[in-house]
């Protein structure tokens, strides 16, 4: 594996996950696999979870591991071409990316949406030019299109969890006060849609995904009877992706958080969401504190999908 960016990376899906539980029952088996090895972090927005969790991925397979946060301490990067750089910028990303690709072996790059130019974020402009000018293999650890290090440990936390041999599983879109990139409910659907679960999606209209991700997915715009039945419930916010209204707020409507009642519709469903969740806006207090709620297994599970992706890239080397 040289990127990995999205569910086709990971080849036989059922395969991987087989692979990710082998390893999650002796995540220190592969120490050898990194030694000498490093592993350099970019990231161009915060993170708590996938900082944490890559890096001891990363430790797990033996490898060094560095983390660099653009925002703090690095210089102010230009990320056009032609541009006169009379500004604040001081460098610019085609000298930085093959000067960080000196550094390692591997590349982990966080770059959100920047929610400016929809054609840039669809092209994954940043992203790709650390796939194209570093010289390494490079990882999304969340870009503006795709989440797949946080959908793959989604599924394996499902394949966990699941009490049927065909799930339903209803994404479901929730309030929230910012506009949200639509990284996590693309990279989410991306996976259900290989995996052998009955995936429904559920939002205010308005709120459609790009149908790149959404492909055959139900889409159900009566969250009730979108939850009716669930064994999982995954909740998410995400603005509009629709042209005129790209990267904006459409609705606030707390009728659409996840509470107690809302879960009474299902079949006794789990609750996930990735993290950090604003509670009582996506989900109240009742529900995440519940008995079915697995969003810490989920963001432990976050070491395994990591350390599974890195592994593979190692394997390639
Ligand atoms: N879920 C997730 O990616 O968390 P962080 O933004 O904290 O890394």
């Amino acid at each position: 594996m040289r990127t990995y960016t999205n569910v086709k990376d990971l080849g036989n899906l059922n395969e991987a996950v087989k692979e990710a539980l082998e390893i999650k029952k002796n995540r220190y088996a592969y120490k050898h696999l990194g030694e000498n090895k490093t592993l350099l972090m970019v990231f161009f927005n915060s993170s708590l979870r996938t900082r944490l969790s890559t890096q001891k991925a990363g430790m797990n397979l033996g490898m060094n591991t560095i983390v660099l946060d653009i925002n703090q301490g690095a210089w102010k990067l230009e990320t056009e071409r032609g541009v006169i750089m009379d500004g604040d910028k001081t460098e610019h990303l085609l000298e930085a990316i093959p000067v960080m690709g000196c550094y390692c072996d591997i590349i982990g790059v966080r770059a959100f949406a920047q929610f400016e130019n929809k054609q840039d974020d669809c092209e994954e402009k940043i992203l790709n030019q650390f796939i194209k000018y570093s010289g390494k293999p490079v990882f999304s650890m969340e870009a503006a299109t795709g989440h797949p290090l946080q959908a793959f440990a989604d599924l394996i936390t499902i394949e966990e969890y699941k009490k049927t041999q065909r799930p339903k599983v209803v994404l479901t879109w929730a309030p929230h006060p910012k506009a949200l990139p639509q990284a996590v409910p693309n990279s989410f659907a991306d996976f259900m849609n290989e995996a052998d679960v009955d995936f429904v999606i559920t939002h205010p209209e308005g709120y459609e995904l790009d149908p790149k991700f959404v492909r055959g997915a139900k889409v159900e715009y009566d969250q009730d009877k979108a939850l009716a039945g669930a064994d999982f419930v995954y909740a998410k916010n995400w603005a509009a992706f629709a042209d005129s209204n790209y990267g904006k707020i459409l609705s606030k409507d707390r009728s659409w958080t996840v509470s107690t009642e809302k879960m009474a519709l299902t079949n006794n469903a789990y609750f996930m969401h990735c993290l950090p969740v604003r509670r009582n806006m996506i989900v109240t207090d009742e529900v995440i504190e519940s008995p079915q709620s697995i969003v810490i297994q989920e963001a432990a599970n976050r070491e395994i999908s990591a350390q599974t992706v890195i592994k593979r890239i190692l394997e390639s080397l």
